[in-house]
């Protein structure tokens, strides 16, 4: 199946707010519709939808931060029913691809809840490391992204 992300407009957001993970996972991951308010306040955030062909499948919002030269994946989640499919791993693989095609984006972060055994596991696989720093009770992971002067100029 393939995954794409697209963006969230008038047509699909009543879907995004209806997905929703298992009910012990709700302390992993604010609702979609915190996270979409806050996009809207924040001005900054992208949150895009997650399709498994025609069919949303889950939410991943991400943020560039100039000053840092760093990109945030600050919200991820795959809907109960579609979950251990592939679709968060390759969700991920396309941020950090995008991330990794902009030049000035030295480093990728994330966070995690320390019980939230899955989601590390699957950071550490794409190769985020934990900084051993915390925010607000989460584990703080990043990605250095090491450029050849050949992949800088995107080519
Ligand atoms: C974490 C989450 C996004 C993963 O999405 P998913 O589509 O279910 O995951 P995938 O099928 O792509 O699996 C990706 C990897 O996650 C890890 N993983 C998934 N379920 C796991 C479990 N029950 N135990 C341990 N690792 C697990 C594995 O490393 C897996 O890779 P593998 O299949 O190659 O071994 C999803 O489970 C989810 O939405 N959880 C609740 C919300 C949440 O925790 N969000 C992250 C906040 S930091």
């Amino acid at each position: 199946m393939t995954v794409t992300l697209r963006e969230i407009t008038m047509d699909n957001f009543r879907e995004c707010i209806k997905l929703s993970v298992a009910e012990a996972q709700k302390g992993f991951v604010a609702s979609n519709m915190y996270s979409l308010a806050e996009a809207q306040a924040d001005g900054v955030s992208e949150p895009r939808a997650i399709y498994a062909g025609d069919q949303m499948v889950g939410f991943i919002m991400v943020d560039f931060e100039p000053k840092e030269d760093r990109g945030y994946i600050s919200r991820l989640m795959v809907a109960e029913d579609h979950q251990g499919n592939g679709y968060g791993r390759e969700a991920m693989r396309q941020v950090i691809e995008r991330f990794k095609r902009n030049p000035a984006c030295k480093e990728i972060q994330t966070a995690v809840v320390p019980e939230n055994v899955a989601a590390d596991t699957l950071y550490r696989s794409l190769g985020f490391e934990p900084t051993g720093e915390m925010d607000e009770g989460e584990a703080i992971l990043r990605m250095t992204i090491n450029r050849t002067p050949h992949q800088s100029l995107g080519l």
